[in-house]
């Protein structure tokens, strides 16, 4: 497979702000092709530590590796607000990064439109943003982060400003495309649920200093569909993430 994830590790990674240490001393492997969801209250790091993962921020001390350490390394970040540009048609948003990368216009037509197709929204293409649903928005703001075949997928917790069959919908084609494409996927979510339905492992980190309270690998099928949802196995993995959310600490 040509677009196969990246490995990551991080190791003694810490950050402060002022007085404030978000981050301290935090150390994590990540396997390739890996669907990792990064549990933990509000305020502990998660964006933080995405940041970091992302190369948008540096960490005050500790390392990133990245493997295989090469140029064509790509990664694309997905945040709650979809960020469209209001002016542009959807076809238009999804084709930015060729645009930014140089691709020329015939190719990045044709790309941004069989990405598009992949999110649900081959019948869109024309629309603007404000005549798009919520979860239409975030159907394009994934496509423009896929458009470019990344390597590593982080997403800070997207579809949490959602209704709930949408953000279902939603992570169900999340999971086919991981299984389809093979990128490494980092999901930061405050839902157990979301977590446990999504991941093929789940960190739950420490209300303060982003310490790795729970290392879980979740036994559940590769293929999930809202069936999955009211499985037994489910709850078994939403009580181990609930249980660790739930200490003290
Ligand atoms: N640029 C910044 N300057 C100062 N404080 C920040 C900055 N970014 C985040 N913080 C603080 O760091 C803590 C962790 O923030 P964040 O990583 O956004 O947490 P989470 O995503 O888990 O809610 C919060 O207390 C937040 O206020
Ligand atoms: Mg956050």
């Amino acid at each position: 497979m040509t677009e196969a994830g990246v490995a990551l590790r991080l190791q003694n990674i810490r950050r402060a702000f002022g007085d404030l240490t978000v981050i301290d001393n935090l150390s994590l492997d990540i396997v390739a092709g890996e669907f990792l969801a990064i549990l933990g209250p509000s305020g502990c790091g998660k964006s933080t530590l995405l940041r970091i993962v992302a190369g948008l921020t540096p960490p005050d001390s500790g390392t990133l590796q990245i493997t295989p350490p090469d140029l064509r390394f790509q990664n694309a970040f997905v945040f709650q607000e979809a960020h469209l540009l209001p002016w542009r048609t959807v076809l238009e948003n999804a084709a930015l990064p060729l645009e930014l990368m140089g691709v020329d216009a015939a190719e990045r037509t044709a790309r941004a439109r069989a990405t598009l197709a992949e999110v649900g929204l081959a019948d869109a293409e024309s629309r603007y943003p404000a005549q798009l649903s919520g979860g239409m928005r975030m159907r394009v703001s994934l496509a423009r982060a896929l458009v470019t075949k990344p390597r590593l997928l982080l997403l800070d917790e997207p579809f949490a400003a959602l209704d709930e069959i949408t953000r279902f919908r939603l992570d169900v084609r999340l999971r086919d495309l991981w299984i389809e494409r093979g990128m490494t996927v980092i999901f930061v979510t405050h839902s157990i649920t979301e977590a446990a339905f999504l991941a093929d492992r789940a960190v739950v980190l420490t209300r303060r200093g982003c310490g790795v309270k729970l290392d879980r690998r979740l036994d559940l099928p590769r293929a999930r569909d809202n069936d999955l949802r009211l499985s037994p196995q489910l709850a078994v993995e939403m009580q181990a993430l609930l249980g660790a959310m739930e200490e003290e600490g």
